[in-house]
């Protein structure tokens, strides 16, 4: 049980002092904007309001889940209070990280719990999708999702699907049999949306395709392109065959621009783009291509991991002003009109995009 713990702990502390992310872009570069010397409207009647899952928020910025139940709590619940307090000040949804370490040790719990700042934050708890397996002794059920979602009074669950970190690392849950079927069962028991979060590899259409038809609510395609967890599995591998294979699946995945035009072209499920978000000008590029949200998660890391709430609603409010930005320059009102843009897709995207999906009949109507 130490292991889980600990593990995160190794975790944070790549994550601040190593390189994680991948070697590649997530794909944005390839997406093109057309900007407009005629937008006719004003900068400041730009809305980034948007809604969600019945819920509205002030911006498209979801702040991904990160931790919670670290050793020392302390560390993990200072992150994630910090991070609540910003979102509760901007009015954004936020996660929190996996609440697998809660579920083994209930005294943990307070390093998760943020609504004595943030009363009013649409929070997401977490747990994986390998403890849903039916390969697993000891499996997930409603009991679980149950506990993750109340003991924090969060609002919904996501489900990470984590397959290659997993297989990357010597102690990883490798056991993904029968995950579907047991979402399918958590969804007609549980009275809280459903979220279906990949963690930086990216979901593809057939696997969205699937989540919708058993009723899962959102999805948020943690694609390729932002933080890698092959690499920070390759730096905690204990030997060389795993840090082999670690390096060799660093940029393994979907980029994210990939994977938000798969989705939306083949479900109606909202979308948060999470994965190497780091500038205004890319989120709203997801925007107009069909995500609700832009998600990031790394670089709110270091400010969190210091308790600076300044510095965390710094780093949000440089993309929200960038966003607006460039929703003036389209000529875009709010996010509804940022789907109807004209939008160019070039280079390794569009070839990829052009074998897999109808790529005009999505830019048409995304
Ligand atoms: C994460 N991420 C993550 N995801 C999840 O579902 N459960 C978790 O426990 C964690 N833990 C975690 C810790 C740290 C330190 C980071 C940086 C990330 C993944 C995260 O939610 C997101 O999908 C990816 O990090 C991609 O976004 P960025 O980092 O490229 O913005």
């Amino acid at each position: 049980e130490e292991l889980t713990i600990i593990r995160k702990f190794e975790h944070i502390e790549h994550c601040l002092k190593r390189n994680v992310q991948a070697h590649v872009s997530n794909g944005f570069e390839d997406v093109h904007f057309v900007h407009m010397s005629l937008p006719e409207i004003d900068k400041d009647e730009v809305d980034l309001s948007v809604e969600f899952l019945g819920r509205k928020f002030d911006y498209p910025i979801f702040i991904a889940g990160m931790t919670g139940g670290t050793r020392g709590s302390q560390l993990a619940g200072r992150i994630n209070k910090t991070l609540a307090k910003a979102a509760q000040e901007l009015n954004i949804p936020m996660g929190v990280g996996s609440q697998r370490a809660m579920i083994r040790k209930p005294e943990t719990w307070e390093s998760y719990y943020v609504r004595d700042v943030a009363p009013d934050v649409f929070l997401v708890g977490n747990l994986g999708a390998p403890q849903f397996s039916e390969t697993i002794q000891e499996r997930y059920g409603i009991e679980e999702a149950l506990k993750a979602v109340e003991t924090i009074q969060a609002d919904a669950l996501a489900i990470h699907m984590n397959p290659l970190q997993e297989s990357v690392q010597p102690e990883g849950d490798t056991q993904y049999r029968g995950v579907l079927k047991a979402l399918a069962e958590l969804k007609a028991e549980l009275p809280y949306p459903i979220i279906a979060k990949e963690t930086g590899a990216g979901v593809s259409m057939e696997v969205a395709i699937r989540l919708e038809s058993i009723g899962i609510d959102a999805i948020d395609v943690g694609g390729l392109g932002g933080t890698s967890w092959s690499a920070v599995e390759y730096y905690r591998a204990k030997d060389e065959m795993g840090r082999n294979l670690a390096l060799r699946f660093w940029d393994w995945g979907i980029k994210t621009a990939i994977s938000v035009a798969e989705v939306r072209y083949s479900t109606d499920l909202p979308i948060i783009a999470t994965g190497g978000m780091r500038d205004g000008i890319t989120m709203a590029k997801a925007l107009a291509m069909g995500a609700t949200f832009a998600g990031v998660a790394l670089p709110l890391l270091r400010p969190a991991v210091k308790g600076d709430v300044e510095g965390v609603i710094k780093v949000l409010q440089r993309y929200i002003e960038e966003i607006r930005n460039a929703m003036f320059l389209v000529g875009a009102k709010n996010v509804e009109e940022l789907r109807k843009v004209p939008l160019v897709v070039t280079g390794f995207t569009r070839e990829w995009l052009e074998q897999r999906i109808d790529l005009p009949a999505y830019l048409r109507n995304r």
